[in-house]
């Protein structure tokens, strides 16, 4: 089982975030390893719901953030946001009409996991180099 951690290249130049970005990874592995130990389906719909409304509170605090910081990649992670969120919703979906199956697992763990650690590190760390001190 392919587990991410959270490590210094993600870095936002931002505590809250960081800490954010900490918590969505670590929801992530937990929904992964439940997946994978067979748990049961509402649980696993209870590591989705919240995985999911704490990715858009996240992707909301985040979105405000590089507005406030001009940060110009503002608008592409605003886009990517968008995107994810149709991606997520699709798992959701998968989740709901046949449960957590060995296709949704292997989708959870190449699609969310890689799209999470490479937007972080390529889009969110960006606001690191525009963010103003407090
Ligand atoms: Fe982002
Ligand atoms: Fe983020």
């Amino acid at each position: 089982m392919p587990n991410i951690a959270w490590d210094p290249s993600m870095t936002t130049g931002v505590d809250s975030l960081d800490d954010q970005h900490r918590q969505l990874i670590s929801w992530l592995n937990d929904l992964l390893a439940a997946m994978s130990m067979g748990r049961g389906r509402a649980e696993l719909a209870g590591l989705l719901d919240q995985l999911g409304s704490y990715t858009v509170t996240h992707f909301g605090k985040e979105e405000v953030c590089m507005a406030k910081n001009n940060c110009p990649v503002a608008s592409q992670n605003v886009a990517a946001h968008k995107d994810f969120i149709v991606t997520f919703t699709s798992f959701r979906e998968e989740f709901d009409r046949d449960g957590a199956t060995a296709h949704l697992v292997v989708r959870i763990e190449t699609e969310l996991m890689r799209w999470l650690t490479s937007h972080i590190k390529r889009t969110d760390a960006q606001l690191a180099h525009c963010v103003r001190p407090a």
